[in-house]
């Protein structure tokens, strides 16, 4: 007999029908004639009913025995209750697949969680590769995926080539101070914190090309949106400028939206979601504003902020919360930004980009914009930041044969999905979270 998922049962029809099913205990009680299991498989929970008459004394004994987590397989009638669930298997064959060792009960559990010496939230990252079969890691990791297939699907519907960089690199994208070093034969190479510089030199090549990869960043402070190894879709686009790559982000984030309540809605509300929240997301037009323009709003909040500081993750807070639905901040300071950002030709000082924040004390989610095209401007841009040219002479040969305007953004994913499912912690979102204190399990 074929097995069946568990949501295949509760999906109805079934009635009176024989089936099987594979799974794990999620929860047992029963006396010494019944025996109540409820079943987990990834798609839901049963609860199944085993009566010593029907199944035997030896099998009854054994599921009797059998331990949380023990994978098993059972056969049985579907028969509707009136219950909540719908369903529920009145079981006549039952196998123990993987038995659990009594002397190693599964850790997770409410009394151990209390207990630990390092707090809940320690005990529960020591044992993800366990906590991961948890409904609440099984709910987040069905919303990552389908986020991650709306990347794909936003860009190839829109003739985007998928392309890929190293990660192993010579300099930096985004500044020295959050690198990875790593020996490399005798010399320091880096760990990538962009596919950006790559993308850029594909462009005369592809013109439309996307990826999603992971990106590294040593990012020293633990904070709720930053992890040192996190999964960055990123977009590099010919012949555009800032206003042509924000209508991409806008149209992305949207897609993401309504990719989500098409296919996860169920998920997302049993995590705590309101649906009507995310169809905001998915419909409205996100606003723009300029930095300067952030400035004053923080200032009349009476936030201290000099003009041409970057705003921290604090300050992109406040701002947040005079908005319902993402904006971007656009024109941010020359002096706050790297080398790679263009030049506003109508002002110096200011440079052609935008970061898109997220509603809901979120922030930063894209950062992106117009690229310094032209060869001289970007010499000039690595000279005034004091940055070697060497290793960006691969970079500065895609503006002296054939330069065009164009430009793109990196959007990180993880911090898409903290966001759209309403997670208090990136962490949450990632199935082993990376940050400075670590790299384990
Ligand atoms: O703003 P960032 O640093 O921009 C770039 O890397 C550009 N080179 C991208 C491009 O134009 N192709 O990073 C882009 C996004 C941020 O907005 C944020 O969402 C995410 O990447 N991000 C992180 N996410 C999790 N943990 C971290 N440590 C992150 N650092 C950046
Ligand atoms: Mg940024």
């Amino acid at each position: 007999m074929k097995s069946l998922w568990i949501a295949e049962v509760h999906g109805g029809g079934l009635d009176g029908k024989e089936v099987l099913l594979r799974g794990w205990i999620h929860r047992t009680r029963g006396s010494k004639s019944i025996r109540f299991v409820v079943l987990r498989d990834s798609t839901g929970t049963v609860q199944c009913v085993l009566k010593r008459a029907v199944i035997g004394d030896d099998n009854f004994e054994e599921i009797s025995a059998a331990l949380i987590e023990s994978s098993v397989e059972l056969s049985g009638q579907v028969i509707p209750t009136d219950r909540e669930h719908g369903y529920e298997i009145m079981v006549k064959d039952v196998k123990i697949v993987g038995p659990v060792n009594p002397q190693r009960p599964f850790p997770i559990t409410e009394s151990a969680m209390k207990q630990a010496d390092g707090g809940e939230t320690e005990f529960l990252l020591d044992n993800r590769h366990l906590y991961l079969r948890t409904g609440r890691m099984t709910k987040m990791l069905k919303i990552r995926s389908t986020i991650f297939g709306a990347v794909h699907s936003y860009f190839r519907d829109r003739d985007f080539t998928e392309y890929q960089a190293p990660n192993f690199v010579a300099g930096a994208v985004e500044g020295g101070s959050t690198l990875f070093e790593v020996p490399y034969f005798g010399k320091k190479a880096y760990l990538t914190q962009s596919w950006q510089l790559y993308a850029e030199a594909a462009m005369p090549a592809l013109e439309r090309l996307y990826t999603l990869a992971p990106s590294f960043r040593a990012e020293k402070s633990r904070t709720r949106r930053h992890l040192t190894e996190f999964w960055h879709a990123e977009m590099e686009i010919a012949w555009a400028d800032n206003e042509d790559v924000m209508s991409h982000g806008e149209g992305l984030v949207r897609h993401i939206a309504r990719t989500l309540l098409e296919q996860r809605s169920e998920e997302l509300e049993s995590l705590g979601r309101d649906i009507n929240t995310i169809q905001k997301y998915a419909e409205s037009h996100y606003p723009r504003i300029r930095y300067d323009d952030a400035v004053e709003m923080l200032q009349s909040k009476g936030v201290e902020i000099e003009w041409g500081q970057d705003l921290d993750f604090s300050k992109e807070k406040i701002l947040t919360e005079d908005f319902e639905v993402p904006h971007f901040l656009t024109h941010y300071p020359k002096v706050a930004k790297p080398f790679y950002h263009r030049q506003d030709p109508e002002d110096p000082k200011y440079v052609l980009c935008h970061d898109l924040l997220a509603p809901e004390g979120y922030g930063e989610i894209i950062g992106g914009g117009e690229r310094t095209w032209s060869e001289s401007e970007i010499l000039q841009r690595i000279d005034e930041e004091g940055t070697p040219r060497e290793p960006y002479e691969f970079y500065i040969d895609i503006r002296r044969y054939g330069g065009v305007p164009h430009g793109g953004f990196g959007l990180g994913v993880d911090r898409v999905c903290a966001w759209l499912a309403g997670a208090d912690h990136i962490r949450e979102t990632i199935p082993f979270p990376r940050d400075s204190r670590r790299v384990t399990p």
